[in-house]
């Protein structure tokens, strides 16, 4: 068995899908690879890290609610992982440097527009949430071509500083929460906000729904279920989890580890048979 070289940090971290599928993706190259997933409350984050990278680690996705930290503590940034201000990729650099990237914009683009061979471009967006997973994916639904992004969050000044951060006013936007009843229809709406993981089922209205909208939860399983839920009985043209976006940021993270770019349909395919 060889020393651990990869994992993913998180907290909970028991039911995550990223030990079967980097292992799926690595049998694809016939790569052995060690794998495993740590579970470090977020005052032991940096120290697990840094050990880890220390006893040989080559390469960590990190997931909930380490996303921030990761970010802070890496020596070198990418442009994805800065205007995001969180990373869930950190590679060895040499020296023992790290360096953060972050691939969910990237992961859920993928997922809409190849996966669900949907065009994001002229779209009206409805971005629900504004902490660390709305700005993973805001500049990336913004450079896949939607016309307006608009941006609603429970409390506003978090909107805003989404927005701000942005700085392009003639498409990304702001709303009040408390005004989603008044605020029309959108062609996309995603939902990035906590509250499934959280338990909580949003108060949605109908009205949001447009002709041939789709609603994505970049959460999967249990958590999204409530919103998926909500999307169907509103009519929905079509409504999906994120499952699909955490395999395409798997794969990211896999290629930017091996060098080799994984196919990730069948990996896909087999975890949604398994029920996930
Ligand atoms: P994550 O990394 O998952 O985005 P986060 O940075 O803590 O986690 O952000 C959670 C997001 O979900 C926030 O936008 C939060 O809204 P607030 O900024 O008002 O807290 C949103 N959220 C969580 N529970 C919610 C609920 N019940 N209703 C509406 N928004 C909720």
């Amino acid at each position: 068995m060889p020393a651990t070289q990869y994992a993913v940090f998180g907290h909970p971290i028991g039911h995550s899908l990223s030990p079967p599928i980097h292992r799926a993706f690595a049998q694809q190259f016939g790569i052995e690879l060690a794998y495993q997933a740590i579970d470090v409350a977020p005052a032991g984050f940096a120290a697990a890290v840094r050990r880890f990278f220390a006893d040989g680690g080559r390469g960590a996705n990190v997931t909930l609610p380490h996303k921030a930290a990761a970010f802070a503590l890496a020596d070198e940034r990418s442009a994805a992982a800065t205007r995001a201000g969180s990373a869930n990729v950190l590679t060895a650099l040499a020296g023992g440097r790290l360096a953060a990237h972050n691939t969910d914009g990237d992961g859920l683009v993928r997922d809409l527009t190849e996966r669900h061979e949907a065009d994001l471009r002229g779209h009206t967006a409805l971005l629900l949430g504004a902490g660390g997973a709305a700005h993973g994916v805001a500049w990336s639904l913004l450079d896949a071509g939607v016309a307006t992004l608009t941006i609603v969050n429970r409390s506003p000044e978090a909107a805003d500083v989404l927005a701000d951060a942005i700085g392009d006013p003639a498409r990304a936007h702001t709303r009040y929460w408390e005004d989603l009843a008044s605020i029309g229809s959108y062609d996309l709406i995603i939902n990035a906000t906590s509250a499934g993981v959280l338990g909580v089922a949003l108060q949605l209205p109908f009205s949001l729904i447009g002709a041939r909208a789709l609603c994505y939860d970049l959460s999967y399983g249990a958590a999204a279920a409530s919103f998926l839920t909500w999307a169907k009985t509103a009519g929905a043209w079509r409504a999906f989890d994120g499952l699909g976006m955490l395999v395409e940021t798997a794969a990211d993270a896999f290629e930017l580890w091996h060098g080799q770019r994984p196919d990730t349909e069948p990996v896909y395919q087999s975890l949604r048979q398994q029920g996930a």
